[in-house]
């Protein structure tokens, strides 16, 4: 049977949400919710189902299984706190925007709450649900990247100094110097945990331009941050909000390289390149040893360019694990690994403050593991 979905928040992200349940077979969408009447009104006449103005209308009015909450706010985190709580308390599993807050102590709330009501919530890490991520994780399991000795990664908006302007912020971004952070971050931290798992310390150095500087703009824009992962291996993730204009990997890359292989994904959807290591017994590297070997790198490109088939994709990875019952900790993309995302964040928050000192980042809850799934 399908799920019976009501979507919150119907601006950009909530009308591609609303979309991909629209046409997924997983989902009936029945009813989307913004306390903006025109902007319900509008999306629910365009997919054909109804409209409320509030979150609480909604469950009072409607038999539904699932929310997915798109609301955005401040540091586009800001306003998904009380619509998740909300759905959460009523019993319904939750799907929501990144980041899953822009406070810590909302976020870890709500993944205790989610925990305590055995509900699935999930969060749009949507960046990993895509055919190199899946090879590329493949290529992890199989043995042929073997032991991680590295993750960089690379994401940002491109830009310059000529393309930069600071009209308008809105409310999003005025006098806050963490929009980027908090907004962003939660993506890059998410690929490279996906790969490499969590990160136990980490270093952060910030700051920005001088035309921004020199505008008064609070944003910290440029973030570059240096890791260990609890497997030994390091990491390095670099972002900018268009300060500058990436090269080789375009505006997405992240790179993992281990004792027998190395993988790089390019554009996020676009490319994989593989490449075995000197020696690889399982590749036609088998016979190089040498210094100056250089083995050929297997290249997949996929033909997808379009960054808008990662939602679908994530959406329906959710629907389909609430579909097959999954243990809650199995669930792809939880709201525990978007929590993760954001204890990294302010811990690369505090090191920033403090001069690129060393943080552990805070300890995520522990896993609970039902015990009908043994
Ligand atoms: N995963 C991705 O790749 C990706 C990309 C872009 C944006 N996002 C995220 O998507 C989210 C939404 O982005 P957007 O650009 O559509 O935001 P937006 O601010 O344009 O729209 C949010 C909508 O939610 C409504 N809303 C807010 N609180 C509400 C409530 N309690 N009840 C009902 N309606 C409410 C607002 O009126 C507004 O129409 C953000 O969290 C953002 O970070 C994710």
């Amino acid at each position: 049977m399908a799920i019976r979905v009501g979507v919150v928040g119907c601006r950009g992200i909530g009308t591609t949400h609303a979309t991909s349940h629209k046409n997924d077979a997983l989902a009936e969408l029945v009813a989307v919710c913004d306390v903006i009447k025109e902007r319900a009104d509008e999306l629910a006449a365009k997919l054909g189902v109804k409209a409320y103005y509030s979150l609480t209308d909604m469950l009072a009015n409607e038999d539904l299984d699932m929310i997915d909450v798109c609301t955005g706010g401040p540091e586009n985190g800001g306003w998904h706190f009380e619509p998740v709580m909300e759905a959460l308390e009523a019993n319904k599993h939750v799907l929501c925007e990144k980041p899953i807050s822009n406070d810590i102590h909302e976020a870890r709330q709500m993944v205790k709450l989610a925990t305590e009501k055995n509900l699935y919530f999930g969060v749009n890490l949507n960046h990993y649900f895509t055919e190199p991520a899946a090879k590329a994780k493949q290529l992890m399991d199989e043995g042929k990247i073997g032991e991680v000795i590295y993750c960089h990664q690379r994401t940002g908006f491109l830009g310059s100094e000529w393309a930069y302007s600071k009209t308008a912020p809105g409310y999003r971004m005025e006098g806050l110097p963490y929009f980027h952070v908090k907004a962003f971050l939660a993506h890059p931290f998410s690929i490279m945990r996906y790969f490499c798992g969590d990160i136990v310390q980490l270093q952060a150095f910030m700051g920005k331009p001088s035309y921004r500087i020199a505008t008064n703009d609070p944003m910290v824009s440029v973030n570059s941050i240096h890791m260990r992962f609890a497997s030994g291996a390091t990491g390095f993730l670099f972002s900018s909000r268009g300060d500058t204009t990436m090269n080789l990997g375009g505006w997405w890359c992240v790179e993992v390289g281990g004792t027998r292989g190395t993988f790089t994904i390019e554009n996020c959807t676009e490319k994989l390149t593989y490449q075995p290591a000197k020696g690889n017994p399982d590749s036609p590297a088998a016979t190089m040893t040498g210094l100056n070997d250089k083995p050929e790198p297997i290249v997949t490109n996929t033909g997808v360019t379009d960054f808008g088939t990662t939602f679908p994709n994530r959406i329906h990875a959710f629907l389909e694990d609430v579909t097959n019952g999954v243990p809650k900790h199995k669930l792809r993309a939880s709201g525990r690994d978007a929590l993760a995302t954001l204890e990294y964040t302010f811990a690369a928050i505090k090191s920033y403050e403090n001069g690129g000192i060393m943080v552990t980042p805070d300890p995520l809850p522990t896993i609970k593991i039902d015990p009908s799934h043994n």
